[in-house]
């Protein structure tokens, strides 16, 4: 019997535009899958002939979620090609915000985009609020608002919308799914941390515009340094952002891991059968540091599960094609001297991506030839192996109260398990950074910008950003000729895990990840939407276009089926 194929398409509950089409035997087994984003940019090419100090402003448009981090690498390029070092308080400043950024996105990740693939919001309607108060208690000591009566309000509200026929933004799910593993109870304990997250999300976003002047479009940065010279000058400011994410801490320890656990319970299974398990290739470039010689990331290379063998990172080593992508340039070629010629080939005449040829806008970046995952799966990997100091006690107390073991940790469920624990790290360590700066304002040290001349700096220079994001690496690279940018190029974290098939056939993470997951029935493939949320996709993110040569970039068409 011939395989089946079914296209989803566009993904929903991520950022940009995603299709996935994967291939199924008569088991209901997937035996191919192919990732394709549809989606076409050219900020790249827009940044081409501006002046140096304009990049942050027009790059952060990448993406209107991911922002900052486009802000800050492009910044960084820039420095980078100009040997300008910015000061400390600039460096704390700028990790304040983008760390706060990881926390929001983790936290809205999980519990806005992804949890209802895990958590029946329907099943919620008939738990017993006494016992799902009593269930709550199970994963913590102190259940964020677990009061029965809070609880009963909650499902009150659900009971709302569903009598009233506005599910809104719950309408499309697959409820009732046989997958689904939560009992009532635990369905309604998650439903109601999902309504508080909504409320800490605003909070967060305050708490990054007390830095970055306003968000999601960041105002704060500038070549040398940062501007958020009267925030940090005044102890008001610092104490609200203390404030909200101290408020953050509670729901992450008290809400956010503890949930976390219960679907680790719920899920085991999953986790067993290892679904969702890629390549286990992970790619760390490290980073944030604090104190006197600490830093919250390692970073490391670490091929096919093996964890014994940490190879370190080196730049160097990154490279993209497209031969299966829809650009011109088939050959591997570093960020620097990268060329992306649109070369759209259309889709099949039944509507389907061209599973031989090139069917994707996203390009397939490789290390060293070799398809990568990045993430925070792979920094809490990297960490744990490179025996972080600052990672290796959260992971081991999840760990511990879980029974995972490291490898669990490269499945769906266990993607979602680091980036929780990832969240507790970065909302912790967030006050120490605020201590190191205020220890450094104690000490008469003010300053936030390193001065220097525009004109008298070299006409020629390459530089580049590399950053752990939310979603793995982010690295922008540039090159200055005439003092203009002559060529810029941005490889993303999304690019990396969205990334299609390369010359070789390697699958990307997406893609490999999906391979012999079996469906249980497959006109609602919610098991496909799990393994590819569980990544954090950001398809704005991962698609950018430029034309070294500056031509006319080419028409191109998308059909729908
Ligand atoms: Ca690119
Ligand atoms: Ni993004």
């Amino acid at each position: 019997m011939s395989n089946t194929k079914i296209v989803i398409d566009p993904i929903t509950r991520i950022e940009g535009h995603l299709r996935i089409e994967v291939e199924i035997d008569e088991n209901n087994i997937i035996r191919e899958a192919w990732a394709s984003g549809q989606l076409f940019r050219g900020i790249e090419t827009i940044l081409k002939g501006r002046d140096p100090r304009d990049v942050g402003l027009i790059a952060q448009r990448i993406c209107g979620v991911c922002t900052n981090v486009h802000y800050r690498a492009s910044i960084s390029a820039v420095e980078d090609a100009y040997g300008i070092t910015i000061p400390n308080n600039a460096e704390i400043i700028r990790n304040l915000v983008t760390l706060s950024l990881f926390v929001q996105d983790h936290l809205v990740h999980y519990y806005h985009l992804h949890s209802l693939d895990f958590v029946d919001i329907t099943a919620a309607l008939e738990a017993d609020c006494t016992k799902a108060s009593d269930e709550a208690r199970k994963f913590s000591d102190h259940p964020y608002r677990n009061s029965v009566e809070h609880l009963e309000s909650v499902q009150e509200k659900l009971s709302g919308f569903v009598k009233a026929g506005r599910l809104g933004l719950f309408a499309n799910g697959y409820w009732g799914h046989k997958t689904y593993c939560l009992s009532p109870e635990q369905n309604l304990v998650h439903m109601n941390h999902y309504l508080e997250a909504l409320s800490l999300q605003r909070e967060l976003s305050k708490a990054v515009a007390i830095f970055a002047g306003k968000t999601p479009h960041p105002q704060n940065l500038v070549v040398g340094g940062v501007t958020s010279v009267a925030d940090m000058l005044n102890p008001q400011r610092l104490n609200d952002f203390l404030f909200i994410i101290q408020e953050t801490r509670e729901f992450i320890e008290r809400a956010y891991i503890p949930d976390m656990m219960m679907i680790v319970e719920g899920y085991r299974d999953s986790i067993k059968a290892a679904e969702g398990r890629s390549k286990g290739n992970f790619m760390c470039c490290g980073g944030y540091r604090f104190g006197k010689q600490q830093q919250l990331f390692e970073s490391g290379v670490i091929k096919g599960h093996n964890f014994d063998t940490l190879e370190s990172f080196d730049e160097s080593k990154i490279t993209e094609e497209a031969s299966r992508s829809w650009y011109e340039n088939d050959t591997a070629l570093t960020p620097y001297d990268g060329a992306t010629t649109p070369f759209y080939t259309d889709l099949n005449d039944d509507g389907t991506l061209k599973s031989e040829g090139k069917y994707s806008w996203v390009k397939a970046p490789r290390y060293d030839g070799e398809v990568m995952e990045v993430g925070p799966l792979a920094r809490m990997i990297v960490g744990v192996v490179k025996k972080s100091p600052v990672i290796v006690p959260y992971m081991e107390r999840f760990m511990a109260k879980t029974g995972m073991q490291l490898l669990d940790f490269s499945t769906t469920v266990g993607r979602n398990a680091a980036r929780a624990v990832e969240a507790q790290i970065c909302c912790d360590y967030l006050f120490d950074m605020m201590s190191n700066l205020i220890e450094n304002i104690k000490y008469y040290d003010e300053t936030t910008w390193t001065k220097y001349v525009f004109e008298e700096l070299s006409t020629q220079a390459t530089g580049r950003g590399l950053f752990e994001v939310p979603r793995g690496v982010l690295g922008h690279f540039l090159r200055i000729e005439n003092s203009t940018i002559a060529n810029y190029q941005t490889v993303a974290p999304t690019t990396w895990n969205a990334s299609p098939k390369d010359s070789n056939n390697s699958r990307g993470p997406y893609e490999e990840a999906l391979i012999g997951l079996k469906l249980c029935d497959p006109s609602a493939p919610l098991e496909v939407l799990r393994v590819i949320h569980s990544f954090d996709p950001c398809l704005a993110c991962a698609v950018h276009v430029m034309d070294i040569h500056g031509a006319e970039l080419s028409s191109y068409k998308i059909r729908s089926l």
